[in-house]
This record gives C-alpha cells, structure tokens and sequence, in this order.
C-alpha cells in the first residue's frame, strides 16, 4: 500500500533485485527483493517495519514507505503495495518493473514492533483494514513462528471478498497454526450471513467482537479472551484506528499495549486530551529537521505541538501519535513544554530535554526544539 507516512529520518538505499512480482487483487500487488550476501545485515528488520521505495512515476521522483509482509526469519524484504487509481504513483511501481531489475530500496525502519517473549503465553489480537493487513501478516508469522505459546486473533475489514489482499496466504496460516489464530473478515459492502461480520471495524464492532467472539475462554473458566488480551495491534485508515484504539483503551487496555500503524496523513489526535492549559497564544517556534532550521507561528497551545507542525504540512516524523512509539522524540532547546503521557523516554531523558512532540502542550511564547537527535 502507498503508505503515506511523513518521510522518518534519512534513509539508506540500495539497489535491490526484484524477485518477484505478482497481481493479488484487482488494485494491490506484493513485490518481493532479493537482499544480496553483503547487504545482509543492512537489511536485518523486525516484524511490522517498513522500506521505503524511491521510484519514478510521470517523470517525478518519488519516495513512498511500504509495510513489509515478510518475517525476519524468512530472510526476504516483502511488500504489499496498493494502487489507488489509474493515477497512482503506485500504478508506474507496478509497470515500471519487472522481477531482475533493480529498485532503490531504503534500510528497514519503523517502531510498528513488538517485543519477542517466546516463553509466553500471550494473547494478541490484530485489527486491519484493507492494505493495513500487511505489517499485521509480518507480525503474525514471526509470532506463529518464534512464539509456540501465544495464541492470535486477527479481524480484517475489506468492502468485499475479492478485495481480501493475501487471502490465501492468510488462510494458509489459519489451517496450519488452526490452534492459535484464528481469523474473522469484515464485509463493508457486501451482505454476510451473520450480521456481526458486516460493517466496519469500529468502537460499535468492537464491543460487538468481545461479546461474540472474545468471551468465554476455554484457557481460563474464570475470565473472558479479552480480559487476557496482552497487546493490540491496528493498521489502517486513521478514523479507523483513532476509533478503535479509543474503544481498546475505554475497555481495559492501557495505551502502551495498544499499537498502530497510520496508512496515510492523519492530523487529528488518536486520544483525546485529559487535561486543561492556561491559554498561551502567538507562540513562536523555531526548530531543525533534516539539518533545516524552520521558524513558525503557533496562533495557541490548544492542539498538542506535532499536530500543529503537520497541520502546516511539515514533515516531522511520527507514528503512533500517543507518547509510545517515539518517532518524534526531540530535544526541547528552549522554552517550556508540558509532556502529557510518555511511554518511550527514560527519566533521563526526559531531565536531559528530550520530549515526545505529539504529546507536547506548548506553555511558552517562544520554543525551539532539534529534531535531529543523531
Ligand atoms: S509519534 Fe509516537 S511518540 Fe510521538
């Protein structure tokens, strides 16, 4: 899927061999890269992270982030791509190559991960819609794979059945892994037998899903399957996600097991904001990205500091968008700041001057903060 993520911090490419290519549906293609003996360690990733693929496209250049579908221990950078319309950039990826040309591929990156427990028993449940099932399929493999406790539930939204992208490799799994995961697909457009499975997935579905689906728990008599949920992880539209990881945390789920992946410009807050400010308004802002200074106004502290950098469409790095992921992690040089939720510093950190922007209420007139940590 074209993946619309502001540009994250400078990348590395190089040229990789196109293995393979292959149509999946109607509008969605996986590519996959042959990654060279000496490149190897370069291209060492964690499930759920991204490349970014730079390409041309009407005589343009153009750089965009694409999940990957392979797991690490299958050796191999996979990606599953979306072609929006006939005038997608997308569209000239798929045309423009053919499996032995090389592509200028970037080093694996993103914090869409989780920590590897294979001596656990978890339970972890995966939300997609559309081509946001691709970092979720990376990350139930390498589960599958390296954690023979842990049990999945992956619910996957898509307007009809022939827009499933990687239906029969997800159904492959479900038949070899039948014990541990198992799979439910949502239907926005098109009828479904039981009505639970029509619609979109939302705050609505969800409790839904925990009535339906995640309650009795044959594991445990005392509890329910979602109480025994340990992490959630959601790929998709931003309304998507911001509605239910809201619905995830309003039933019981603390915000750092629930994890997301934004597929394309979101500027709205996921969470809503808990605490009241003194107004500050006219706020001066001076900050370095990619080795630029910028300097901008804020007309007030109302929105949160990364918000309003996106709002006026410069390309700080971010992610989760709620204090967890730490993509936009900077270091406040002056002025004052109050740090709202922050699962990703250290206190040490935090004391050197290090903030998290999208968690960032501005409190002074003037800030200047460096996003160039490296
Ligand atoms: S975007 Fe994840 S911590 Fe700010």
């Amino acid at each position: 899927m074209e993946n619309l993520l502001p540009k994250a911090r400078q990348a590395e490419f190089h040229l990789l061999k196109l293995a393979k290519k292959q149509q999946l549906t109607k509008n969605t293609f996986a590519l996959e890269f042959e990654i060279p003996e000496l490149l190897k360690g370069n291209y060492k990733f964690q499930a759920g992270q991204y490349v970014t693929v730079k390409y041309l496209s009407k005589g343009e250049v153009f750089q965009n982030d694409f999940s990957m579908t392979s797991a690490p221990f299958e050796g191999k950078i996979a990606l599953g791509i979306k072609i929006n319309n006939e005038e997608s950039s997308t569209k000239d990826l798929y045309d423009g190559f053919e499996v032995g040309d090389e592509v200028e591929v970037s080093e694996p990156k993103g914090r869409f991960t989780l920590i590897s427990k294979p001596h656990e028993f978890r339970t972890i449940i995966g939300f997609a819609g559309g081509i946001g099932i691709t970092p979720l399929i990376s990350h139930f493999k390498n589960i599958l794979h390296t954690e023979p406790r842990t049990r999945l539930f992956l619910f996957y939204g898509n307007r009809k059945t022939e827009e499933i992208a990687f239906k029969n490799e997800l159904d492959a799994l479900a038949k070899k892994y039948s014990e541990r995961l198992q799979i439910f697909y949502f239907f926005s457009q098109e009828p479904t037998t039981d009505n639970l499975f029509h619609g979109r997935l939302d705050e609505r579905k969800l409790k839904l899903i925990i009535n339906q689906i995640l309650h009795l728990d044959d594991t445990d008599e005392e509890s329910t399957i979602w109480d025994a949920v340990d992490e959630v992880l959601i790929c998709g539209k931003g309304d998507m996600i911001k509605s239910l990881a809201n619905a995830c945390y309003n039933n019981g789920i603390r915000k750092k097991n629930i994890h997301f992946e934004l597929f394309e410009e979101y500027n709205e807050d996921i969470y809503p904001q808990e605490k009241d400010f003194p107004l500050v308004e006219d706020i001066e802002v001076d900050f370095k990205l990619f080795s630029k200074n910028y300097s901008t106004q804020l007309n007030d502290n109302r929105i949160k500091l990364l918000q309003q950098l996106l709002i006026q469409g410069f390309p700080v790095p971010y992610s989760c968008k709620s204090g967890i992921c730490g993509s936009c992690e900077c270091i406040l040089e002056e002025g004052e700041v109050e740090l709202l939720e922050n699962e990703y510093l250290t206190e040490k950190e935090e004391k050197s001057g290090k903030i998290l922007a999208c968690m960032s209420v501005v409190l002074s007139k003037k800030i200047k903060v460096n996003f160039d940590l490296i």
